[in-house]
């Protein structure tokens, strides 16, 4: 059973694309608002019915009815708005997550939790430290959503298939998020090769700046994060281990500890199964190092 908390539009979507998956057969919707989960629920089973898939969703507003979750997703909080950076939510979200955790604690405490909620890698440490689980069951789902739009970029300038592009983001999923071309390729060719510097400069700026551009244009980011977090459910539920960038806590690994911030990880049944080390370069290492010390700033002013 999969819980995800936040009935929102990426909760909702969360749902759809994790139904869809088939991987799980209960969804369980939480939200302190009443009526939205349940409505959410009605109108997912309705689609799901015509399809003939069996996964049975629930939406409710009771956290006690998590008990028995294998994963339990956080998406609770306030959204970026127009103008937003992901930082500005900082204080109005850290409460609320705080309050979330808690109660996972509580009902679910065999479970992995995912959070969502930005700033996203604050609040993957806070899930953390709150929750008090072993550091592989606590990842948070940013860089993935990242990396779609980084694919998307370079499918939009190579002309490939998306098929063969296979791609990497990581650090803070926030302004210094770090798209790496020298570790992304076309079926196995390096973008290196296959693109000018002067314009890998610039799918790696649109793709630290497109959300923003989506949430000015429709309001906010849905379906891109509502599927990214259903492939990280999906690589825990079936262990596939499939290398996926998430934030998870660092304990010495790229040389930073005490910080939850974005790297390539393998996710299995056991959730954070082993961090990958991709051996950066000079001056990505300083980008990496200034996705860290943000997070860190960030969470000097958390109370835990
Ligand atoms: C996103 O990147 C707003 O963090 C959210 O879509």
């Amino acid at each position: 059973m999969i819980t995800i908390i936040g009935a929102g539009k990426v909760g909702g979507a969360a749902v759809l694309f994790t139904a869809l998956r088939k991987v799980t057969d209960e969804i369980l919707l939480l939200d302190v608002v009443q009526g939205l989960p349940q409505g959410e629920a009605m109108d997912i089973n309705h689609m799901l019915s015509e399809k003939g898939i069996d996964v049975n969703v629930r939406g409710s507003n009771d956290y006690s009815e998590m008990k028995g979750s294998d994963i339990v997703v956080v998406v609770a909080g306030s959204g970026r708005k127009p103008g937003m950076t992901r930082m500005d939510l900082l204080k109005v979200n850290a409460s609320i997550v705080k309050g979330v955790v808690e109660n996972i604690k509580k009902y679910a405490n065999d479970s992995m939790i995912i959070p969502v909620t930005n700033p996203l890698d604050p609040m993957t440490y806070l899930t953390y430290k709150v929750s008090g689980f072993q550091k592989n069951r606590v990842f948070g789902m940013g860089n993935m959503l990242d990396l779609s739009r980084f694919v998307q970029f370079i499918h939009e300038t190579t002309g490939y298939s998306r098929h063969s592009i296979r791609a990497m983001v990581i650090g803070e999923h926030g302004e210094n998020m770090l798209p790496l071309p020298r570790f992304s390729t076309v079926s196995g060719i390096s973008l290196l090769h296959l693109l000018p510097k002067q314009k890998l400069d610039e799918i790696t700026q649109g793709t630290r700046q497109i959300a923003a551009k989506v949430i000015e244009l429709k309001g906010a980011t849905v379906h891109a994060p509502g599927n990214a977090i259903s492939t990280i459910i999906e690589a825990v539920l079936l262990d596939t281990k499939q290398v996926i960038p998430v934030a998870t806590y660092l304990d010495g690994e790229y040389g930073h500890s005490g910080v939850s911030i974005g790297v390539p990880a393998v996710i299995g049944k056991n959730g954070v199964e082993k961090i990958i080390e991709l051996d950066l370069d000079l001056n990505e290492k300083e980008w990496f190092k200034k996705g860290v010390d943000s997070v860190k700033n960030a969470i000097a002013n958390l109370e835990l």
